[in-house]
């Protein structure tokens, strides 16, 4: 489907980069497709919990559109949001709002990838909450698409994490020399949400509840109250770890933590995978886990191993007086003159052997500037220059390698990847793992 405003979001662009001093219109009188108002119109899917991180970043912008299947929790949104227009179901949506420019969802993970495609098809910019899909087939059509649509649409992951100045003073200390030459990654989350199996069936969702629209494209359970019983902004904690609804803590803090190796790695898709774990429970996502992925060699580095632990599974470190324990989420660069270990904010250099006495490390002149407000980027993306740090480049490929780590888990073997055409190569019936069926009505590319 073509973009449904080019005009618009021309004259966005235009105006923004001429620096043009725009006549700001009350949101109503004269906003939408032709507009002469610099905002953006937004769609806020998924418009409570999680999305209440969002409401500063876009509350200058018109929020035209609201969606969620709570209707309390479209209520409580649309308090901040007054006169925007409000649905219970994300396709109508987005087929019935004509003059949107961009997207904002903050849904289940299991409904991202549907969201973010049928919003691209659509011609539109989209902030996605992690992860960005649930599966490999979803990250990888995503990455697709958005590459097919680069000159057009903004898009970013919401890891915004990435916006803390610790993430590129530890690039520029790895990639300046400071450990020597990178050898292997190792990044791990301790966070531990133990569960049997889905929530036993309890009671009927309340009426105002729309929880055919919750379950969505993936296979039905009955309503418990204990998929919604959390926290505001965390009741992802209520259902991310069941295979249905999400990927567990590989989706969720690995999605942050990876991402501190990732800005430093430059890596595109694994070629290899193997991973080990608790036993397999078709129900339940994996808690205690490590993924082993290999990476081939880039313009500046060998190839490296990169390995994803969590939930009990952490990486050794032979070195004294250095407990990574202590480290929730974090990740350890290994070099061949030293380590570096990194939580979200601070990061500490280990240097080893005889001959580590830094005198390799030539820093760079001016380090790294942060990269600012990270939603704010985004913003400031669809309406400059498209370009965003957590593109669904950057981000597809780290989301992808992460999947292929639930898929070798599954299949219990070392895999064979083909980053190219997206096939293991060295087991055919692993390749059904990569992918996932929808319920009857639900299309992925719509
Ligand atoms: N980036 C971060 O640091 C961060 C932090 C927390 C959560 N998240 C992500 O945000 C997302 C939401 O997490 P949450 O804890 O707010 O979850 P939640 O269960 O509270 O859901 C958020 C909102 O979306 C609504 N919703 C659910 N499915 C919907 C659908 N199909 N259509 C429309 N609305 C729908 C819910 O009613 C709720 O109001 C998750 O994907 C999670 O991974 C990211």
């Amino acid at each position: 489907m073509a973009a449904n405003n080019p005009t618009r979001r021309d004259f966005l662009k235009t105006a923004a980069v001429a620096g043009v001093g725009l006549t700001i219109l009350p949101s109503g009188v004269l906003s939408g497709k032709n507009s002469p108002s610099d905002k953006l119109n937004i769609a806020l899917i998924g418009a409570y919990g999680r999305a209440m991180a969002h409401y500063d970043a876009i509350k200058n912008e018109n929020v035209v559109a609201l969606c969620d299947v709570d209707e309390k929790n479209l209520a409580l949104a649309a308090a901040k949001f007054r006169g925007a227009k409000r649905y219970t179901d994300w396709r109508k949506c987005l087929d019935e709002e004509k003059n949107l420019d961009a997207v904002v969802c903050c849904t289940t993970d299991h409904t991202h990838a549907f969201v973010a495609m049928w919003a691209m098809n659509r011609g539109l910019h989209v902030y996605l909450e992690k992860p960005m899909g649930i599966t490999v087939e979803e990250v990888r059509l995503l990455r697709e698409t958005y590459l097919k649509n680069k000159g057009k649409i903004a898009v970013q992951q919401g890891t915004q994490r990435h916006e803390k100045p610790n993430f590129n003073r530890v690039r520029d200390l790895v990639r300046d020399g400071a450990i020597g030459d990178l050898k292997a990654v190792y990044a791990w989350g301790n966070r531990q949400l133990r569960r049997d199996g889905y929530p036993a069936p309890k009671g009927e969702p309340p009426s105002r509840l729309h929880y055919d629209l919750w379950i969505g494209p993936s296979p039905f359970h009955p309503y418990s109250p204990e998929y919604f019983a959390g926290r505001p902004g965390v009741n992802c904690l209520q259902w991310n770890m069941y295979w249905d609804f999400g990927t567990g803590q590989v989706g969720d803090m690995g999605s942050h933590t990876m991402d501190i190796a990732w800005n430093v790695i430059e890596a595109g898709v694994p070629t290899a995978v193997e991973a080990t774990g608790e036993e397999y429970n078709p129900e339940v996502t994996p808690v205690e886990l490590k993924a082993s992925f290999k990476h081939p060699a880039n313009s500046w580095r060998g190839p490296i191993d990169v390995v994803w632990y969590q939930g009990g599974a952490m990486p050794t470190a032979d070195l004294e007086g250095v407990d990574l324990n202590k480290i929730g989420h974090g990740v350890m660069f290994k070099g061949t003159k030293g380590f570096l270990i990194s939580s979200f904010d601070n990061r500490i250099i280990v240097p080893f052997g005889d001959a580590a006495d830094m005198t390799y490390y030539k820093p760079r002149p001016e380090p790294t500037e942060p990269m600012g407000r990270f939603q704010q980027e985004w913003v400031n993306a669809c309406k400059t220059d498209l370009k965003t740090t957590c593109d669904f480049e950057y981000s597809g490929n780290m989301m992808e390698q992460l999947m292929l780590g639930l898929v070798a888990y599954r299949a219990k073997k070392p895999l064979q990847y083909n980053p190219k055409t997206g096939r293991i190569t060295n087991d055919n019936a692993a390749n059904a793992l990569l992918s996932r069926k929808y319920r009857d009505g639900w299309i992925l590319n719509g």
